[in-house]
């Protein structure tokens, strides 16, 4: 088995952690310069690990086995959001990482190879998942022409910035790889409320984001009389507390939407608003929940016109992420090696957070683990995980990448999830397709 040496994986977290740090949080937006100093400092930690290492045109870091044979990919993202925590997307990278090096080390496995990457731009500040999409090969250029920051920065821009404009960009060989795999805290408090220590993931929610832009007439505060008003403010107002009275009358049972973000212009306690912006995102799993959201906003939106004043516009506001289901043959060799490292103390669940492992698996067999999170808190400062949850999360990896490399049946030996003729798993995860 795969030894994972804790006090270099928790070294080599801290020492991501530093790169932007802000309190106990991080602050590493892509194409940053916080977050291109990470990116040349993983790339020097994945040549140091033996790998081959490059940054693409995209940003991605990507470190190459100098092995031959099947190849498994291991990595996630190691940009933050404009306020991150320290562990949201780096734990992956810096685990994929760790494996290569335990894999390495061991004669069962270190004539295996094992490429890590970090994705460019998971968080979104150009378009979500940009680093994924351009290397599984679904990044429109139209897309990316069009793609602006909310400070209204390019990204032709910020590549050039970045110095990686003129670089080319590297593009996954499904022939090469048995699959991907991506760790991840957990981001929700699931794990933790079910006194568990890991989740094998099932499927992956899809998102999509609506902007809906209100154009009214500014105006005096004082002397436009209520009925006069054309208040883009009090129209924005409204169509939020429509969207949280009507949402729930189409809502799945894991649902959500959020509107994280308004714009009012020009934002001053005397001035009667004459232009908002509200985004409104939402997310499922099931992609007839999604049209259903989005039918609703478009019925919305057109009876606020009919009634007049205020006129809104709906527009969309994001590269919308499909639900995706994570595939079941990896799962399996993840679930066996969580319950050989944390019998009984796994479970097999659904992510609301959207990951790179879902774009991933467009074009190769991806999978996904988590860790709890305390609290269930994350896309905040005060994100963390129990160092001893960290260490687990990269054994159960580790074992995992092992056995999907050597190609062992995760249900044959002397596993004691053997029972019922190798399909009972676990109380949870009982049932293998459920996985
Ligand atoms: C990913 O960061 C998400 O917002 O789910
Ligand atoms: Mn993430
Ligand atoms: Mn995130």
């Amino acid at each position: 088995m795969p030894n994972v040496n804790a006090d270099r994986l928790l070294g080599d977290l801290d020492a991501l952690r530093a790169i932007g740090a802000q309190g106990p949080g991080v602050v590493r937006p892509a194409f940053s310069a916080k977050d291109m100093e990470a990116r040349r400092w993983l790339a020097r930690k994945f040549e140091d690990a033996g790998l081959e290492a490059t940054i693409d045109g995209v940003g991605n870091v990507f470190g190459r086995s100098r092995n031959a044979g099947r190849a498994l990919l291991i990595g996630s993202h190691s940009d933050t959001q404009p306020t991150g925590g320290w562990l949201d997307g780096a734990l992956g990278v810096v685990y994929a990482l760790e494996v290569v090096r335990a894999l390495a080390d061991d004669p069962a496995t270190a004539q295996h190879a094992v490429d890590a990457i970090s994705f460019q731009d998971e968080e979104s500040r150009f378009v979500g998942c940009l680093g994924s999409r351009s290397f599984v090969g679904t990044l429109p250029p139209e897309q990316e022409a069009a793609a602006i920051d909310r400070d209204g920065v390019s990204l032709g821009d910020a590549l050039a910035a970045a110095g990686l404009a003129e670089r080319p960009r590297l593009r996954a060989d499904a022939q090469r790889y048995a699959g991907f795999l991506e760790a991840h805290i957990e981001q929700g408090p699931q794990l933790e409320d079910d006194a568990k220590r890991i989740g094998v993931v099932t499927t992956i929610v899809g998102v999509r984001g609506l902007r809906v832009v209100f154009r009214g007439q500014q105006n005096h505060a004082g002397t436009t009389m209520m009925a006069r008003r054309r208040d883009a403010a009090a129209a924005l107002f409204d169509f939020a507390a429509a969207v949280n009275r009507e949402f729930p009358r189409v809502a799945a049972a894991r649902s959500v939407w959020t509107m994280g973000r308004v714009q009012l212009v020009p934002n001053a306690t005397s001035i009667v608003p004459g232009y908002a912006e509200l985004d409104l995102q939402f997310r499922d799993a099931d992609e007839a929940v999604l049209d259903r959201f989005a039918g609703l906003a478009e019925r919305l939106v057109a009876e606020a016109n009919a009634r007049g004043g205020v006129m809104l516009e709906l527009q969309r506001s994001r590269a919308p992420i499909a639900p995706t289901e994570m595939d079941a043959a990896l799962r399996r060799h993840l679930a066996a090696a969580a319950e050989r490292h944390a019998p009984g103390q796994w479970l097999v669940m659904p992510s609301g957070a959207f990951h790179d492992a879902g774009i991933v698996s467009a074009r190769l067999p991806a999978a996904m683990l988590f860790i709890p999170s305390i609290g269930g808190i994350s896309h905040d400062f005060a994100e963390d995980s129990r160092r001893e949850d960290i260490v687990l999360g990269c054994r159960v990896l580790a074992d995992a990448a092992a056995s999907i490399l050597i190609g062992s049946d995760p249900f044959l030996g002397s596993d004691p999830i053997v029972m019922n003729g190798g399909h009972h798993l676990s109380k949870r995860g009982s049932d293998p397709e459920r996985v």
